[in-house]
């Protein structure tokens, strides 16, 4: 126990609805697992999760809302989506949809897909807080990349390894295991993650549940950062750059007096700061692509910390495009 871990009262709360208004990170606990929470909309303040997580890669987040009702800003919920929503939420269930154009979500949220997953948790201090801050959170397990998520306020604060500044401590999770995970978003409804709530359940409401399918490999969930689903933009990158050549664009990091006659120039961030260049890169390839960029050097990004999710995720996109993809 220490300073960090806060007793979650009406207080506490609303000092931690400030603390991600202000795009800050709060630990709060939800009825599955811990989770490292910032608003879903900031594309800085989702950069700092995956800064404090360590991961490697970007794995799309799960939205957190109060209810269906603000699910449906940012989601297209069809209507096997609703029934499942309606029965099992607030609770253990995240729906992975379609993203609703405009919905404002972060694209590193996202991941860059055009998907969103979505959950209401039930645990109260989650509903507070959602409530209190009244916009929806971005929540992986409050657990560094690799290891098991918490499902004590004490557990996070060890696994965060004082990462995380703001602890909100709603005592043990109930069910201890994270949430089921099914992708409502194409002709049939398929298990991406089993999870605290049973298929069997499931299954009862809306009938065939793709257990098995591709995306689903063996007993490990699924890591769409691994999948080549996601925003890859319709230029050709080249990697490592010193500076454009003849007709290239140029999406540059750190200072840097590069300037293309005709095509178009981004910085990802020009104080050479990768909390801000992750927060800057699907927006910065999107808009090359939208400026009609061909061919786009990139500059060197720094292979440590979130350089070297950044790096990941470029060297996908700079990757000879699979043929399914065309
Ligand atoms: O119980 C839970 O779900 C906990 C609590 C905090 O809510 N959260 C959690 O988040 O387990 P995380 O980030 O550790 O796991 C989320 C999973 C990841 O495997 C991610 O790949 C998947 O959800 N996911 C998120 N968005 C997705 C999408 N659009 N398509 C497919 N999978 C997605
Ligand atoms: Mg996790």
């Amino acid at each position: 126990m220490d300073d960090r871990i806060r007793a979650a009262d009406a207080n506490m709360i609303g000092a931690a609805a400030e603390t991600l208004r202000g795009g800050g990170m709060v630990v709060f606990p939800t009825e599955t697992v811990y989770g490292l929470g910032a608003d879903a909309r900031s594309d800085r303040a989702v950069a700092k999760i995956f800064e404090t997580k360590g991961r490697p890669q970007f794995n799309p987040l799960i939205a957190h809302v109060a209810d269906l009702a603000a699910a449906q800003k940012y989601g297209v919920l069809d209507p096997r989506a609703v029934t499942l929503a309606e029965r099992f939420w607030p609770g253990p269930l995240t729906l992975v949809v379609k993203r609703r154009a405009g919905g404002g979500l972060s694209d590193l949220a996202c991941a860059g897909l055009d998907t969103i997953a979505l959950r209401a948790p039930a645990h109260p201090v989650a509903q507070a807080l959602l409530r209190a801050f009244g916009g929806p959170l971005a929540a992986p397990s409050a657990n560094l990349s690799g290891k098991l998520s918490p499902t004590t306020a004490a557990d996070a604060d060890a696994a965060m390894r004082g990462g995380a500044p703001f602890i909100l401590d709603g005592g043990p999770c109930d069910v201890g295991l994270e949430s089921t995970i099914i992708a409502a978003d194409g002709d049939e409804l398929r298990l991406l993650r089993p999870g605290g709530l049973p298929l069997e359940a499931l299954r009862e409401n809306v009938g065939a549940i793709a257990s098995a399918g591709p995306i689903v490999a063996g007993e490990r969930p699924q890591a769409p950062g691994a999948l080549e689903s996601h925003y890859a933009p319709d230029a050709r990158l080249r990697l490592n750059a010193a500076a454009p050549e003849q007709g290239e664009s140029w999406l540059g990091f750190g200072p840097d007096q590069i300037l293309t006659e005709t095509a178009p120039r981004r910085s990802l961030s020009p104080r050479g700061d990768l909390v801000e260049a992750a927060a800057n890169l699907f927006a910065s390839l999107r808009a090359l692509d939208a400026a009609g960029a061909d061919r786009i050097a990139v500059a060197p990004i720094p292979e440590k910390g979130l350089g070297r999710a950044i790096n990941d995720r470029l060297r996908r996109a700079a990757a000879p495009r699979p043929s399914y993809d065309v």
